[in-house]
């Protein structure tokens, strides 16, 4: 037998490095008394109400397909939210994919609009799957570095440098994974300007929306002559703490959801009805639950930031989602080296920027979705740590 040939991966495939998160989470498994600052997961449960509308949906025996675009009452809830939420009229009928999870949906627009040598503008640091997703679909990543931008933002200028003929798409992601980091108006117009100027896509991952502190969420297709150039990506995942049920949207132009749906409907077929069932109930019901618990990672990111700060790790407060992302240059360590010195010694998590893109090598993400009693301890383990 020639194993060689016989197990052969893609070329696309074999090159493409494993995601940094799950790396790094490898050498926490097996290690007790552990507090992890890591994984990007809130640390709540669903709250009961939407639990109990999948319970009911089992009960009542919707264990079925449904349609390849998801059930009609789900995608008219979300073209209720969008409407009334972040002021977009989407038709459910053909603007409005139900997908599993945003996860998909980037994978979807990215096999739906690239074709091979086609250039994505991505600016890192950004979530880790982004870079892999052009590449699966033949797409050339555009990397816009934003390391030493303040706030680490993305300006209309650095975007408008990386554009060239090829051009296809630039992704944008805010409130930020990994920095938190998001935007006025002001500065998602001069964004937008350059979006038009040069006829290019944006494919606006806005899956931590319900979690802004300090400015209000502005949607990117909100905004003047922006919903037919932008495909908008949003899920439960985070606000509502829905993780597991892995269910999302895409909302777009006609032609580019429908093609999102052609690949979907060969891969996916539909979102799990359960989980359409429980997204129903969040978008009815959930804002209450979703409010309290932005409440509560804003209480945390104040002290995490300000225990960072103080022990010497320079961070700026993020604007949202639930993470700080800190530099560790002080120490003379870089974020690996922090990482997982900090992880044998003091036995707290944090993933190494690193994992993020390939400037992250003085920083540390670390997700405030924990107690707040494991980020007080997790901050007293930091500052016994840098004061060795
Ligand atoms: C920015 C960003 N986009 C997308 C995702 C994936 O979300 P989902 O659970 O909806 O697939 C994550 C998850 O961490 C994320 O941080």
């Amino acid at each position: 037998m020639n194993k060689n040939k016989l197990h052969k991966i893609s070329t696309l495939v074999d090159e493409l490095p494993p995601s940094g998160i799950r790396a790094f989470f490898d050498l926490v498994l097996g290690m007790d008394d552990v507090i992890s600052l890591g994984v990007g997961e809130p640390d709540f449960v669903t709250p009961w109400h939407i639990r109990e509308a999948a319970v009911y949906a089992l009960e009542k025996g919707y264990t079925s397909y449904t349609s390849n675009r998801g059930m009609k009452s789900l995608l008219e809830q979300i073209a209720i939210f969008t409407k009334k939420e972040r002021k977009i009229g989407y038709n459910p009928e053909n603007e409005i994919l139900v997908t599993v999870g945003v996860s998909e949906a980037m994978d979807l627009v990215m096999r739906a609009i690239l074709d091979s040598g086609d250039e994505v503008i991505i600016p890192e640091p950004c979530y880790v799957s982004y870079t892999p997703t052009v590449k699966l679909a033949g797409g050339i990543p555009v990397i816009l570095p934003t390391w030493e931008l303040p706030g680490f933002k993305v300006t209309a200028e650095a975007i408008e440098k990386l554009i060239t003929s090829k051009t296809r798409a630039i992704v944008l992601n805010y409130p930020s994974n990994p920095t938190g980091a998001s935007y006025t108006k002001k500065e998602l117009e001069s964004i937008a300007e350059v979006i038009k100027r040069n006829d290019v896509l944006l494919i606006s991952d806005e899956i931590y929306d319900h979690l802004s502190y300090d400015i209000p969420h502005i949607a990117m297709p909100a905004m003047s002559e922006m919903k037919d150039r932008t495909v908008y990506l949003n899920g439960f995942s985070k606000g509502h703490a829905m993780t597991g049920f892995r269910i999302g949207y895409a909302c777009g132009p006609e032609r580019i959801i429908s093609a999102m749906t052609k690949i979907h409907q060969y891969t996916m077929l539909c979102a799990p009805i359960v989980s359409q069932m429980a997204a129903i109930e969040a978008l009815k019901n959930g804002m209450p639950e979703v409010k309290k618990m932005a409440r509560e990672y804003n209480h945390r990111r104040r002290l995490l930031v300000a225990g960072l700060n103080d022990c010497g790790l320079k961070c700026h407060l993020p604007e949202g989602a639930f993470y700080a992302f800190a530099s560790v240059e002080s120490t003379g360590m870089t974020g690996m080296e922090f990482a997982t010195k900090l992880l044998k010694q003091e036995k707290v998590a944090v993933v190494p920027g690193e994992a993020f893109g390939s400037g992250g090598g003085k920083f540390i993400r670390l997700a405030y979705a924990a107690s707040l009693s494991d980020i007080e301890e997790a901050v007293r383990r930091i500052k016994s740590f840098v004061k060795k």
